[in-house]
């Protein structure tokens, strides 16, 4: 019987929160932190998987369908893959990461994918990542966007991703020169993601029903919604879309003190406007961005906790990850 080990990265965003399932624009990129799933497919028609961070195995069939009610909760995930591209056989295998869980960089969509990869997917990117986000939904009931597993399977070695979401385009971005971007957790265990999500999802979705499509709104259309909350969240994802523009712009013109401002501007929206940081993350954010040689912080992520990313000059910081941006994910032994 022969062994499949795949690898999957973490992602991090650098701009362009929750903006993915409004149509909208988002630039994270895929890092060298990532997930590795080895499996070995049987005669069985059950897959058993045992990761060395969990102390309980996930033990999921073939034909399993109800995701969502498995224990451990890590199984949950195995199997809203495994309920997205049926496998034709069980088998054993075992999960390693190098990614903080929970933390803001992706490790359920690293784990979806390198799963996916390891029972024998066979597609493009884009299929592999809609498949995958299909499964976070069914395993998390969060209704989630795209933009982890499209980051994690359609990653560029050294170059950030802008992705459309209107069209799923990809583009490669390069990283400017001389520019590092660490993450750092807040220690902050993200709580009750799920339902603030599909909360401000669905306040999105009003606004949209308001003023049209928020990528094409305008700040007037935004002012003109009456509702307060309705308004900022709105006011949120369309300067948003603009600050994902501006980052680009900033890269390519190699303008490191303008993409710091880019980021300080972005975390003052998610904190005031989206209203998804905490004052734990907000501390972080403060006491990364007063750090000499750091071009600015934000949260990143969903939000509620996790990790802030920040742009700096080599070495500048001495706590957190420094991330480099590595291949989308794929089949690394078989
Ligand atoms: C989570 C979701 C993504 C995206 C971000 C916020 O990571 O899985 O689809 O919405 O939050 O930008």
């Amino acid at each position: 019987m022969n062994r499949v080990v795949a690898f999957a990265p973490g992602r991090v965003n650098l701009i362009g929160e929750h903006t993915d399932y409004t149509g909208g624009l988002a630039m994270p990129m895929a890092i060298h932190l990532g997930t590795s799933v080895s499996f070995t497919a049987s005669d069985s028609t059950e897959i058993v998987l045992t990761s060395e961070r969990e102390g309980s195995p996930a033990l999921v069939a073939v034909d399993v369908d109800d995701p969502a009610s498995l224990e451990p909760r890590w199984a949950r995930y195995v199997a809203g893959v495994v309920a997205e591209i049926r496998p034709a056989r069980g088998g054993t295998g075992a999960v390693s990461t190098t990614l903080p869980v929970g933390a803001g960089l992706s490790s359920s969509a690293a784990l979806e994918v390198a799963i996916a990869l390891a029972l024998g997917f066979d597609g493009s990117p884009h299929e592999l990542a809609h498949a995958c986000q299909r499964a976070e939904q069914r395993a998390s009931g969060v209704p989630c966007g795209l933009m982890d597993q499209l980051a994690s399977a359609g990653g560029l070695a050294g170059h950030a991703l802008l992705l459309d979401f209107e069209t799923e385009h990809v583009t490669g971005v390069r990283l400017p020169d001389g520019l590092e971007v660490v993450a750092v957790h807040s220690g902050q265990e993200r709580t009750l993601v799920g339902s603030a999500y599909a909360e401000r999802r669905a306040s999105c979705e009003r606004a949209a029903e308001l003023v049209g499509p928020l990528r094409c709104a305008s700040l007037a259309d935004v002012e003109a919604i009456s509702d307060r909350t309705i308004r900022r969240r709105a006011h949120h994802i369309v300067t948003e879309n603009h600050r994902v523009l501006a980052m680009v712009a900033a890269f390519a013109a190699d303008d490191a003190a303008l993409a710091g401002e880019i980021l300080d501007e972005g975390h003052r929206s998610l904190r005031d406007d989206f209203e998804v940081s905490t004052p734990v993350v907000d501390a972080l954010v403060a006491r990364l961005r007063a750090t000499p040689g750091v071009h600015g912080a934000r949260l990143t992520g969903a939000g509620f906790g996790g990790c802030a990313v920040a742009l700096c000059e080599p070495g500048a910081l001495d706590i957190g990850w420094t991330l480099r941006a590595v291949h989308g994910a794929s089949v690394i032994d078989s």
